[in-house]
């Protein structure tokens, strides 16, 4: 697995597998690497003859007061699961150099509609952060594929949008989210659980699998849907941000012809901020 620090270097490497023929697999991350990851390396290797993982905590979308300072950063350990898992080039790089001149006054992407919903209206500015930093990436690594966790529901209905908005030359796919055997979604904001709320964690998917069964059963009062979501996620011991039951390719509330549906939450557990979704064929 090659190193690298500099868009220059990387984008020589990148140069020369392409010119040999190769299709430009690209899996961006924050680091801290768990399984969840592992699995979008993999969809990437199936896609593409070679895989760019990016590693790179994005000021620009953590908001004042979140946790970009403590975001947990564990380099030797990613470095090896990812030469383990196949990945030819980690590119590195340091603020400065996605960020010249600090990011203040750079080039801002934003997805305007997709962006104020859900996640967005509890965390002003940061899916722009995300558009911003997973488009500059984009025009650095100009990969063929790129691959996505459905975890992130949202972002990647944003990324999909920008793509498409911009007429990016890249395909944009989804994989499903990874979880551990008691069900939580695998996120590297679980390190911030204490075991007690670890053993709590669970209750999340465990909330929206009990919503699905519902609307499975025929319930469409979509909003007692969700307020009986707050409400178990709250006896459970979180402090919800929302359940929301949206439609699965729109994200807005689901309308007479919706086919499929997705119940999205976020919550509030001890220091962590967990974020789950399933989505179910009406
Ligand atoms: P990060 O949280 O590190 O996630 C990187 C990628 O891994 C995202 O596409 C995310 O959806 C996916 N992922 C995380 N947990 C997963 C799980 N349990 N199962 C499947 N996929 C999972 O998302 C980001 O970083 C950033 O916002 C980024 C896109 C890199 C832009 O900075």
């Amino acid at each position: 697995m090659v190193v690298v620090e500099h868009i220059a270097a990387l984008r020589e490497q990148v140069r020369s597998w392409r010119a040999a023929g190769a299709r430009i697999g690209f899996v961006p991350t924050m680091g801290s690497l768990h399984a969840g990851h592992l699995s979008l390396l993999q969809v990437a290797r199936e896609r593409a003859d070679r895989v760019v993982t990016s590693i790179f905590v994005n000021p620009l979308q953590f908001g004042p007061g979140e946790d970009f300072e403590r975001y947990p950063r564990t380099p030797e350990d990613d470095r090896r699961l990812l030469a383990d898992a196949g990945c030819d080039l980690l590119f590195l790089p340091a603020v400065a150099e996605i960020y010249p001149d600090g990011g203040q006054s750079a080039t801002k992407v934003s997805v305007p509609q997709l962006s104020g919903i859900l996640c967005g209206a509890h965390r002003p500015g940061h899916f722009d952060g995300v558009a911003t930093v997973v488009a500059r990436l984009f025009g650095i690594v100009q990969p063929d594929v790129a691959v996505f966790g459905e975890k992130d529901y949202q972002q990647l209905a944003i990324i999909r949008r920008m793509a498409s908005d911009l007429a990016l030359p890249v395909e944009i796919i989804g994989a499903p989210t990874v979880r551990s055997p008691d069900g939580l979604a695998m996120s590297s904001r679980n390190l911030y659980l204490t075991p007690a709320e670890r053993s709590v964690a669970p209750g999340l998917h465990a909330t929206l699998r009990s919503l699905a069964a519902r609307i499975e059963a025929g319930e469409r009062d979509f909003a007692a849907v969700e307020q009986r979501g707050l409400r178990q996620l709250r006896e459970s011991g979180f402090d919800p941000d929302y359940c929301e039951v949206r439609d699965a390719v729109t994200l807005d509330p689901p309308h007479e012809g919706s086919t499929a549906v997705v119940i999205l939450a976020a919550a509030r557990l001890g220091k962590a901020r967990l974020i789950d979704n399933l989505r179910l064929s009406l």
